[in-house]
């Protein structure tokens, strides 16, 4: 289901998973995520989607993800219905199942986001749903369009893909947005990565099995002082507590807070060139002391976030 491009219906392309992006089509919307970011400079927006209407269906909390999706939407042109906390103020609190609710939807917009707590919830969606559904984050599953800005950071901001080394570090086990940009990384020569984690959240087995059959050369550690120091990228998570037990929770974030934070005194180990990223929120591991440094790149990162999703909508509804 999630190789290649799902359809459900002739035409209809949904965004589900990393995986369903090679070199190409990478590059492809890089560039235009790029002319996007020069419509946005020039302040005037643009009508390519005007009469589109798209939907974001979120059950899980979000800023970042609704929002930017919402202006890269309004940006082009079109328009937005939405609910932030479909888990009660929709009709699941009725017992409405995700199913139902995605078949109602799709009859009211031209396009889904969805986020939802369960894995594989977008691809129940794509199921039944006659209009694109973009993955807004599936559980502890993906997140393929975080992926796809947090890429375009590093290549706006160091020039390539290729050749870099990239430390993850913190909630491998649990952090979506990993799992989907270890799977992009698969589509660069040369790239090696660092898996930087306590063993209470080590990155998944079926994510380093697909990272080492996309020739990606990776070291798992939980050194973090030690793999950082020849990075390229440093990409750091919260631990996601959300999904982890009480208990586990409890020790993972013990382990992260004292071996994991990024703070000066690791920004003074780190290349001049590289670059720290960050999905966000952030709740402690990169101490708010590093913001000033220029290689703090988190907040450019969250920003790219319109141009990228705007050449997707463009891509998916133009
Ligand atoms: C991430 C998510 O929701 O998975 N946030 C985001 O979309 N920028 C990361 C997180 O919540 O830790």
């Amino acid at each position: 289901m999630l190789a290649g491009t799902a359809t459900t219906a002739p035409g209809i392309r949904h965004i589900l998973s990393a995986q369903q992006f090679d070199r190409p089509r990478l590059e492809a919307l890089f560039r235009a995520a790029r002319s996007m970011e020069t419509v946005l400079e020039q302040g005037r927006g643009d009508d390519r989607l005007r009469g589109r209407l798209l939907a974001t269906l979120f059950y899980e909390p979000s800023t970042r993800t609704r929002l930017s999706f919402e202006s890269a939407m309004l940006r082009l042109g079109g328009q937005v219905i939405s609910t932030e906390n479909a888990r009660d103020f929709s009709s699941a609190i009725k017992g409405e199942s995700l199913e139902d609710s995605v078949r109602i939807v799709s009859g009211y917009a031209d396009a889904i986001v969805l986020r939802h707590p369960e894995e594989g919830a977008a691809a129940r969606a794509a199921r039944v749903s006659p209009v694109p559904i973009l993955n807004g984050g599936d559980g502890a599953g993906e997140h393929p369009t975080q992926s796809l800005l947090d890429l375009y950071t590093i290549e706006r901001e160091l020039g390539r893909v290729d050749g870099l080394r990239v430390v993850m570090v913190g909630d491998l086990a649990n952090g979506r947005t990993v799992h989907s940009l270890a799977r992009l990384l698969t589509a660069f020569d040369g790239v090696r990565v660092t898996l930087a984690a306590p063993a209470a959240v080590r990155m998944r087995p079926e994510v380093l099995a697909a990272l080492r059959t996309g020739g990606v050369e990776v070291v798992e550690t939980d050194d973090l002082a030690k793999s950082v120091v020849e990075a390229d990228v440093v990409y750091q998570t919260r631990l996601q507590r959300e999904r982890l037990g009480d208990g586990d929770a409890a020790t993972a974030a013990a382990r992260l807070a004292e071996r994991f934070r990024i703070t000066p005194q690791v920004m003074a180990t780190l290349a001049p060139r590289t670059i720290v990223l960050h999905p966000l929120p952030r709740v402690g591991e990169i101490d708010p002391a590093v913001d000033g440094d220029p290689r703090a790149a988190y907040f450019r990162q969250a920003r790219n976030g319109v141009a990228v999703r705007m050449a997707l909508l463009a891509e998916l509804l133009g």
